[in-house]
């Protein structure tokens, strides 16, 4: 008698990002930029910057606890937990061994994956590979970043870009059909220095001159990155929804990574859809790399984008190049998402800081000095969703 295939559903969501609200306004004071450039480029509104006491770590440890409650699981009962990030808290030990202890679990494997902005979807496809081979029942996946400490506020390319967040998913093995049902990852290594952060590693260990040669800092080339993205993504997203068996026109909803709203519109035109089937919420927090997909799926969820038996489509692309696309039939009871974010505060998790050791002012000074500008108005993430209308989407030129 052949035993049953093992499914991977996913069965819990959840975001957090910081309160501090970082506009287009604010970058006008900093760099020689527009709010009009801006949206017009890239459809960016605002952006999420995380407080001196938050980390990578304790973002993602929200975010998973949130999504644990959505799942009705208890944190022991996850058994793996990968955390995708381009941004941990340290090189070692991992981002995932913190999160890990904040949230109270004690069985559960644990780490990083590195795949910049594709990360989730690689950390997803991951999950799901110990889920089907019989290694995991519950697996944590997570992504998390804490990008605008590795920015450099006098280069408008990039700082315009990028901010914090962190979003996660349960994923849980069952022999019930639906879930994930299929993913294509891809690597294109000829772009490996299009997008990257020279500094820091064993080929330049960070020293006094790599810093004041500000290599700390990430580095793009914006327009080769562009045209990655518009080639791939689509063809990404079409292989994994031929995997599945399905056509773009069966898919109800695209989370495609918020880089840029004029990658989304080609990923529409690429696939033959409107754009109503594009998922957007890159306005309000710019392009979070790693946490992108997963905040997109949870606030996409919870605002009642996604029904039971809707099919989905998680698509990325990063630095790498990387590339990653996962089609999904929805199985979970969307309302759970709104009662798991609500049963967990910032309060309610902490991440054990090293003993007798300060770090030092972990904000860049240009970010720490508009932050502290009078008349500055911090908005929780309950404020922005559920209750508050969709962004219009705006054509913008291509
Ligand atoms: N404000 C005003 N002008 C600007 C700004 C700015 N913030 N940034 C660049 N410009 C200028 C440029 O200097 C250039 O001027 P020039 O013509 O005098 O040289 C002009 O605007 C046009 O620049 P382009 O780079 O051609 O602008 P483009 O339309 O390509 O938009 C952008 C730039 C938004 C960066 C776009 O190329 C893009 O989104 N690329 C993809 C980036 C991305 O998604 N990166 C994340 C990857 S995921 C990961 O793994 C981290």
């Amino acid at each position: 008698m052949s035993t049953p295939a093992r499914h991977t559903h996913v069965t819990g969501w959840g975001r957090y990002a910081p309160s501090q609200v970082l506009t287009n306004a604010d970058l006008e004071t900093m760099v020689d930029t527009s709010d009009e450039w801006i949206v017009s480029r890239t459809g960016i509104r605002e952006r999420r910057v995380a407080a001196a006491h938050e980390t990578t770590a304790s973002m993602a440890a929200v975010a998973s606890m949130r999504a644990i409650r959505t799942a009705g699981i208890d944190p022991d009962d996850i058994d793996l937990i990968l955390l995708a990030t381009l941004t941990p808290d340290y090189w070692m030990p991992s981002t995932a061994a913190l999160v890990k202890e904040a949230i109270g679990n004690t069985k559960a494997a644990a780490m990083d994956v590195a795949a910049a902005c594709s990360g989730f979807v690689y950390a997803f496809a991951t999950g799901q590979a110990y889920i089907a081979a019989g290694m995991a029942e519950h697996v944590l996946v997570i992504g998390a970043e804490l990008l605008t400490r590795f920015l450099d506020y006098t280069d408008r390319n990039t700082c315009i870009l990028f901010g914090d967040g962190a979003g996660a998913v349960v994923l849980s093995a069952s022999h019930e059909p639906g879930g994930s049902l299929g993913v294509e990852l891809t690597t294109e290594p000829q772009g490996a220095y299009m997008i990257w952060l020279p500094a820091g590693g064993a080929k330049s260990p960070p020293s006094a001159e790599t810093v004041a040669r500000g290599e700390h800092y990430v580095r793009m080339e914006g327009r080769e990155t562009y045209r990655f993205a518009t080639r791939t993504l689509a063809t990404t997203a079409l292989t994994a929804i031929e995997k599945a068996g399905l056509q773009p026109s069966d898919i109800d909803l695209f989370i495609p990574h918020q880089a840029n709203i004029r990658i989304i519109e080609a990923v529409a035109k690429g696939l033959d859809l409107p754009m109503d089937r594009m998922f957007v919420n890159l306005d309000k927090y710019g392009n979070t790399s790693a946490a992108s997909v997963p905040i997109a799926l949870a606030e996409a969820v919870n605002e009642g984008r996604v029904k039971v038996g809707d099919n989905i489509v998680i698509v990325a692309f990063g630095a790498g190049f990387t590339s990653g696309a996962v089609a999904i039939e929805w199985t979970a009871d969307p309302a759970r998402g709104i009662a798991g974010d609500a049963a967990v505060t910032p309060d309610d998790v902490s991440v054990r800081l090293p003993v007798d050791w300060d770090s030092v002012d972990p904000i860049p000074e240009a970010l720490a000095e508009l932050m502290r500008r009078p008349g500055r108005v911090d908005v929780p993430l309950d404020d922005v969703v559920p209750g508050e209308p969709g962004p219009i989407h705006e054509e913008v030129r291509a």
